[in-house]
């Protein structure tokens, strides 16, 4: 990126020589990231970041094919939940909510019955969720959306770079990246869109993305999210071992030094994204004690609870699964740049609050 930065200033749309080295580089960019989804270019667009992909599958499919009817989950992210929100509350579509049980799984046979009542939906579910973890069998749910004609747009945000997505096996229609969640830049991310669609554009007013999202290109997010995803592909493998073994080690110690632990969504290595271990603590007295605690001691940490009856304030995903609004939640995420001493220092941390 700073390569680019210093020495390539041209506008990938000029027509001139500096215009044409831009726009070199920032196609190189789009094949990568096509080759390692293993599709054409033509079928990746670049976009703003996750919130902006989720919205254009959603609002792009609904408006290209006359969909009246959605299926999603209560444990989306907003830019899934509220976008679809929208288009029910202005008459657009109607909308319908899968069952996920207390650890945040789809219940498949809802979703069956669900599009058996309304085929050619749109479905919207996530691969795996960014609170809990929980991960979801798309390979599944694309099977179902194939069977009933339903159109398949998966938030693929949190497994991005850490899980390999091979497009011709998986039968989704709309696959999403988020630069950030994968070690690239912020405010970047794409759009996978199958090509048997044809959808109107996302954004009017420029040729950009082949007339599909008008707007000069962010070319040094897209050259930085194409290169951290390659780097994300090599040793994904061994990343992830390392990355799941921080997990473990962190349930083990947390279970072993504070009585009444509980993890929130699926733990099992195999339905659980091995980045992100979310924690239900027992309750205590001042429950912002704890993340206070942690981030003056350099650890940063997100918290959160379910909302409590009559109140807004809180986590969906949380209030969805059931769990208890008195216990703080923390979302603690790992990368193959932590350790386990950094485990071992924030449990101590974590001893101080109870002590
Ligand atoms: C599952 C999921 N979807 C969408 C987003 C939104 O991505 P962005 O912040 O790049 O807009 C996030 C970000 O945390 C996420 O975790």
């Amino acid at each position: 990126m700073m390569e680019v930065m210093e020495n390539s200033y041209g506008n990938p749309s000029s027509i001139h020589a500096h215009g044409r080295e831009v726009r070199t580089l920032l196609e190189k960019a789009r094949k990568n990231v096509a080759a390692l989804l293993r599709t054409a270019p033509a079928n990746v667009f670049f976009t703003s970041g996750g919130t902006e992909a989720d919205n254009t599958a959603i609002r792009s499919a609904i408006a290209s094919f006359n969909i009246a009817h959605a299926i999603t989950s209560k444990i989306e992210h907003h830019a899934v939940g509220q976008t679809l929100e929208m288009l029910e509350k202005t008459g657009v579509i109607s909308l319908s909510y899968v069952e996920v049980d207390g650890k945040g799984n789809v219940n498949y046979q809802h979703l069956e019955e669900l599009l058996k009542e309304n085929p050619k939906s749109l479905v919207s579910l996530m691969h795996a969720n960014n609170e809990i973890g929980t991960i979801t069998d798309i390979n599944r749910v694309g099977e179902l959306c194939e069977s009933y004609g339903a159109i398949f747009h998966c938030d693929t945000v949190q497994t991005m770079g850490h899980y390999v997505h091979d497009v011709t096996q998986l039968k989704a229609h709309f696959i999403v990246c988020s630069a950030h969640k994968l070690h690239g830049p912020k405010g970047v991310g794409f759009i996978y869109v199958n090509p048997a669609l044809k959808i109107k554009p996302f954004i009017y007013g420029g040729a950009q993305e082949r007339n599909m999202r008008g707007g000069t290109e962010n070319v040094y997010g897209i050259i930085g999210l194409s290169k951290a995803l390659s780097m994300a592909y090599q040793e994904m493998e061994t990343h992830k071992q390392y990355i799941q073994g921080l997990k473990s080690y962190m349930m083990e110690k947390l279970s072993q030094e504070i009585p009444g632990i509980l993890f929130n969504g699926e733990t099992d290595a195999d339905k659980s994204l091995y980045t992100i271990l979310s924690v239900c603590f027992p309750t205590m007295e001042m429950p912002d004690m704890l993340l206070f605690n942690l981030d003056i001691n350099g650890i940063s940490a997100s918290g959160g609870s379910a909302c409590s009856s009559g109140s807004n304030i809180g986590s969906h995903v949380l209030t969805a699964i059931g769990a208890n609004p008195d216990r703080p939640c923390v979302r603690f995420s790992f990368s193959k740049f932590n350790t386990k001493e950094e485990i071992d220092y924030t449990v101590e941390k974590i001893k101080e609050v109870y002590a």
